[in-house]
């Protein structure tokens, strides 16, 4: 990349990191644990929420918590109506039939109970909400949506997305296969309820890749140029948590401290990335899940290792730090070396958890450079990345990464 380009992503990247501390990162009011949901209604209660709209999936509404849910909404007089057609990767399309349903009566507020494909959903009506004349793809980017939006709940069913505590709301246009993001602090759930009980029954591909989501989250906010000290703390913190927990979640699904350590994993990865970004990894995964529906933390999982290898030591000292996170003992001043042996770590994480090295796709040479063009427009300038990628380079990481890449 010319000097001239790289240095105007990169003061692009710098206004916009000065600039984040004047906007309104406010983190979600969190009710944490078993007794959550309880102790959430008593809070709603108080501040006379009444009625509200739940944005869920057809599955979740089988689960036992969720029953649960609706019976403690009820006890506290709370009525619902549910929307339960939440698929992966929310459309722009679906987004628009749900809003039409919210719209027809008066509600309190949104209550997205799911993964992040819920919970994005649940932004995407807000949006559309408080935007009746404008379309979603309209929105598209960041600070375009500025505008206040209805009371928005979020309880994860995975750990995860950390989409309870971002500005996020990641969307796919179906007419299109394009993928993408709307940023704004407005967008940030107002409370965030972390209940254990709501992963007791999730597959173990999906406590696993989810878990590798939430990761990825971590480390490209960790690696990125636009930390503070918090997001660097948080990282840091969400990094040790899913070390001490994802393997675990993933073998012994039933222990609830282990998937409450994970939900609270999560969510601190996404309070970190929210205000670091994340990067290159994301950028070449939402092409993956756009064109081809490839699951959003496996696309990360099997990426992350590829991305940070290419980093080289323009992230040694970064992933180093990381290491030292999950083993003490190591030499700090061996940069290069304990990042090799953090790619390693997640390697060995995702081999244990049967996740692939690569992705089993038959993808054409034409797609290939139509997802690298797309990810180096979603990365730039945007994601204040330690290496900013051309076309060519996002290209590579897809062919080494794709099982058949003609
Ligand atoms: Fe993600």
């Amino acid at each position: 990349m010319n000097i001239f380009k790289r240095s105007v992503f990169r003061i692009y990247q710098k206004i916009l990191h000065l600039s984040m501390y004047f906007l309104p990162f406010k983190e979600p009011l969190l009710f944490e644990g078993e007794t959550s949901v309880e102790e959430m209604c008593k809070h709603l209660r108080i501040k006379n929420i009444n009625k509200l709209f739940i944005v869920t999936d057809e599955n979740i509404i089988g689960f036992d918590f969720f029953k649960e849910t609706l019976n403690i909404l009820q006890e506290n007089k709370i009525s619902v109506e549910i929307f339960s057609d939440v698929k992966p990767n929310p459309s722009i399309q679906l987004i628009e039939v749900a809003y039409q349903k919210y719209k027809e009566d008066k509600y309190d507020g949104l209550f997205a109970i799911g993964g992040g494909s819920a919970i994005d959903l649940a932004k995407g009506i807000g949006i559309r909400f408080t935007h009746p004349n404008k379309t979603l793809q309209s929105r598209k980017g960041i600070l375009k949506v500025l505008k206040k939006q209805p009371l928005l709940i979020a309880m994860p069913t995975t750990a995860g997305t950390g989409s309870e505590a971002t500005v996020a709301c990641v969307v796919t246009d179906e007419e299109t296969n394009e993928k993408y993001a709307i940023n704004d602090p407005v967008l940030i759930p107002k409370i965030a309820c972390l209940n254990p009980k709501t992963c007791l029954e999730l597959p173990q591909t999906i406590t696993a890749t989810t878990g590798i989501d939430a990761l990825t989250h971590a480390v490209e906010a960790y690696i990125g140029g636009s930390n503070t000290k918090k997001t660097k703390r948080m990282a840091k913190e969400a990094i040790q948590g899913i070390n001490d927990n994802l393997l675990d979640s993933y073998h012994n699904g039933n222990d609830l401290q282990v998937r409450m350590n994970m939900l609270k994993a999560s969510y601190q990865a996404g309070v970190a990335f929210t205000r670091a970004y994340v990067g290159n990894i994301h950028a070449l995964a939402h092409q993956l899940g756009g064109m081809y529906h490839v699951p959003h933390g496996l696309a990360n999982a099997v990426l992350m290792p590829y991305v940070l290898k290419y980093y080289q030591e323009k992230a040694y000292k970064k992933l180093s730090e990381l290491y030292l996170v999950i083993d003490n003992k190591a030499n700090p001043k061996e940069e290069k070396e304990n990042s090799i042996q953090f790619i390693s770590w997640i390697r060995l994480m995702n081999k244990e958890m049967n996740i692939p090295e690569k992705f089993d796709l038959d993808v054409s040479e034409e797609s290939l450079l139509k997802m690298s063009q797309r990810a180096y427009k979603e990365a730039n300038p945007l994601y204040p990345v330690p290496m900013i990628f051309e076309v060519n380079d996002f290209l590579k990481i897809y062919k080494q990464a794709i099982q058949k890449a003609n």
